[in-house]
């Protein structure tokens, strides 16, 4: 071991609000990611509230979740809101191609996942159907969430059981469209665009709502070009509030191939390279937005993003299954970073998914559930939901496995709501603890670490608390608070004056 990392956080320089929506969550009709994840039935023998499963609303409640993104994802582009609302035992049975060809029973509708993110204290983010709906469908959806008029749609709702209007934070227009939103050039999008954007309305004024265009997959500018174009010539009648940006951590080519048991520092190193590729997009995509739009009115809206590897074997086909090891805990928390030092533009991302599908936050078997590494990580950084970007300067060093060189430290600080500086470091290399050195006025930093004894470490059913974390306190001498990280650990620590 060297000399210790030196780190200093300008206090002196705050930036942007690091905006709590920077931690949402996604939940696509995905498997077992809504029914058996969220969605029981209120006559399961699972304990639930009108059908929603205690426990995962316990845990999510943890995480204060802002938001959740719903129904898809590809599902959003073929689900007709219609066939979830009025009596669950008069819904349609339909299908849902996209994952598995499994039935839909629809039983979870707009008013269960509305009682879902109220249970949780999260705000709804409804994607729209653009590939296979119609801007008359969208509309309809949104007045019967939305007015307070005596409207039949309104009226509807009340029968339904919700006489209020609900408030809807967010509206994504389509989703994918590039893809299985419809496979639409920039241009045919475009067109859409300026239609949904134009007739799908908010009726709730106490209740505003951002409307979410379809933008990049990856690192291909044509959505970005022509989405920030066409809002930089709008007129009066349509506007949007921000562009969306799908990347997903996969290693390496499609399908992914990356198992999330079982591996070595070798793979571990070639997932977090390929993560860290997050940056470079972020920085295309937001030169081009500052080009069209220097006020950066217009939010990147990172609403997929994560790990997509080798699906658990023996799970189903298209149900998105894998586990998550501290090596998607390293990961959550270098996107997080990544997001948050450029808060000035990236407002609100969705790690996908929240519960059994990808990287997610929660797995459950029956009964049982566990809390995933990358949850704990979710849970650590809640102070710096809404906290100031403070900048922070330290050497990265380096990790060097074969011919991938990684960063070996990471680091943000913030100013939290509660008035208390945060400072959230990762050691990234799986082979020798770091050691950093803090420049503080602080008397000691308090707070937690996240590390596992191999760098594939997972929580199972039979051992839930293998990757949870431990308690990390230090005091300051003579100004400077020694801090040691394990190797591929992830650590929130408030420093105390
Ligand atoms: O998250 C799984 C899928 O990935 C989503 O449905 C789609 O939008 C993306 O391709």
């Amino acid at each position: 071991q060297g000399e210790p990392v030196a780190v200093k956080i300008d206090a002196d320089k705050p930036g942007a609000k690091i905006d709590r929506h920077l931690f949402g969550q996604f939940a696509e009709h995905l498997g077992r990611g809504v029914y058996e994840g969220v969605w029981v039935g209120p006559d399961s023998p699972i304990p639930n509230t009108r059908g929603i499963r205690n426990d995962v609303v316990a845990a999510l409640k943890e995480l204060r979740v802002p938001n959740v993104r719903w129904p898809g994802g590809c599902f959003a582009d073929e689900y007709h809101w219609r066939n979830g609302i009025g009596p669950q035992a008069e819904r349609p049975a339909t299908l849902n191609p996209n994952w598995g060809g499994v039935i839909e029973p629809n039983t979870f509708g707009t008013h269960e996942f509305m009682d879902f993110v109220q249970q949780i204290g999260a705000e709804a983010y409804i994607s729209v159907n653009v590939g296979s709906g119609t801007p008359h469908e969208a509309a309809d959806w949104f007045e019967y969430m939305t007015t307070d008029q005596p409207t039949t749609l309104a009226k509807q709702r009340a029968a339904n059981g919700h006489p209020e209007p609900y408030g809807i934070s967010f509206m994504g227009i389509g989703n994918e469209s590039w893809g299985c939103g419809g496979s639409m050039t920039p241009e045919q999008y475009v067109s859409q665009l300026r239609i949904y954007a134009r007739y799908t309305r908010n009726y709730n004024a106490k209740h505003p709502t951002l409307k979410i265009a379809v933008g990049p997959d990856t690192a291909d500018t044509g959505y970005t070009e022509a989405v920030m174009k066409a809002w930089k010539e709008r007129n009066w009648s349509w506007d949007i509030d921000g562009l969306s940006l799908h990347y997903y951590t996969v290693g390496g080519g499609w399908p992914p191939k990356f198992d999330a048991t079982g591996f070595g520092p070798k793979e571990y190193a070639a997932l977090v390279k390929h993560t860290l590729r997050m940056n470079e997009l972020l920085n295309t995509h937001v030169a081009i937005m500052d080009r069209y739009d220097p006020e950066k009115k217009i939010a990147l809206v990172v609403d997929e993003w994560g790990s997509w590897l080798a699906p658990t074997p023996g799970s189903k086909e298209g149900f998105l299954e894998q586990q998550n090891s501290i090596r998607d805990a390293v990961i959550a928390a270098l996107n997080i970073n990544m997001f948050a030092r450029k808060a000035d533009r990236v407002r609100i991302a969705n790690i996908a998914q929240m519960v059994n599908v990808l990287q997610a936050m929660i797995l459950t078997e029956r009964d049982k559930l566990v809390l995933t590494p990358t949850y704990h990580v979710f849970h650590m950084y809640v102070p710096f939901q809404d906290a100031t970007f403070l900048p922070v300067t330290f050497d990265a060093g380096s990790y060097v496995n074969g011919d991938i060189t990684l960063p070996q430290l990471d680091a943000i600080a913030a100013k939290g709501k509660d008035g208390k500086t945060w400072l959230a470091l990762t050691n990234v290399d799986p082979s020798a603890p770091a050691q950093v050195e803090l420049t503080s006025r602080a008397k000691r930093a308090v707070g937690r670490v996240l590390s596992a004894p191999k760098v594939d470490s997972v929580n199972t059913f039979d051992a839930p608390n293998a990757v949870a974390p431990k308690s990390l306190e230090a005091k300051a001498r003579a100004g400077k608070i020694n801090l040691k990280l394990p190797p591929h650990s992830v650590a929130v620590v408030a420093l105390e004056e």
